[in-house]
């Protein structure tokens, strides 16, 4: 356990925007953030896993909004912004979580056809870029915010048959790192977190025949990854953080 530092960013009443969710890494950020307090604006295509996801939330006593949405869609990120923006107000974090594999089993980069390496750009690159230049500017208005990429350990490994994937992750992981030094001294802090292999629906796409029992809980990383959040010490802007190395800030 670390101690908490005194800087620490209370949740309670911030406007928190996650995409992806519905289920997985996402869903469970998005109860993690609620459960201390946030407001949430949850984002997935899947109107009916989305809305019960939100619904599970405000039952356990917090507040969460659904907006069913593509993040690749260029004609619905406006809208995705300006629904966050009418049902809790300007933004105080933004996690990027959504992300696509591309096709199933996943195959060579030979084999890769040019529009799905383009759709999954599209989706884990583009789209929250996209997203992020209608949300970070007015937080650096504002003097203050958190935008969070979610990334892989494909970022960094070359691991064959994870091509489009990893590249997409990769990019978005040097964006980050770019959108961190160009916003320095603002008061916006940019993050990228390898959350770790996740006991997920993506992992069992990617690995169907993995150790399900040697997986992370999709919930105790989503702790990890919130205590990140809240941290602007043990998690500063620029930072790329793994969450299995992360130990739990005391009071969390
Ligand atoms: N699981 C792992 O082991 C692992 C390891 C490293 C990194 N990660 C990363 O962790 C994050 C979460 O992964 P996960 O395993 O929790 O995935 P997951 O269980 O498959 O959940 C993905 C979520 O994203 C949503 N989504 C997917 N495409 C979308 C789109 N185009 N627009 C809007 N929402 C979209 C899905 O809902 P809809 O399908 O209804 O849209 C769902 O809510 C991802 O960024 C992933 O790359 C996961």
């Amino acid at each position: 356990m670390n101690e908490p530092s005194c800087d620490v960013i209370d949740l309670r009443g911030k406007n928190v925007l996650v995409t992806g969710a519905s289920r997985g890494l996402g869903r469970a950020l998005a109860e993690r953030l609620a459960a201390l307090g946030a407001r949430v604006v949850g984002v997935a295509r899947g109107e009916a896993e989305l809305t019960a996801a939100m619904a599970a939330i405000r039952d356990a006593g917090g507040e969460a909004h659904a907006v069913v949405a593509d993040v690749a869609d260029k004609d619905a990120i406006a809208r995705v912004a300006g629904q966050a923006a009418a049902l809790i107000g300007p933004i105080d974090v933004l996690v990027h979580n959504a992300s696509t594999l591309g096709p199933t089993p996943l195959r060579l980069l030979l084999d890769t056809d040019c529009e799905d390496l383009a759709a999954v750009l599209e989706t884990n690159l583009v789209g929250p870029f996209r997203l992020t230049k209608l949300i970070a500017g007015p937080m650096v208005l504002r003097g203050s915010g958190v935008v969070v990429h979610i990334s892989s350990d494909a970022a960094a490994s070359a691991y064959p048959r994870w091509g489009a994937y990893g590249a997409a992750k990769a990019a978005q992981d040097h964006l980050s790192r770019i959108l961190a030094a160009e916003l320095d001294g603002s008061g916006v802090r940019v993050l990228a977190v390898d959350p770790g292999e996740m006991d997920t629906a993506m992992h069992a796409a990617a690995i169907p025949d993995a150790d399900r029992d040697a997986l992370a809980g999709p919930a105790t990383v989503a702790r990890a990854i919130v205590d990140m959040i809240r941290d602007p010490v043990r998690a500063p802007g620029g930072a790329r953080l793994e969450a299995p190395a992360w130990t739990p800030t005391e009071t969390t």
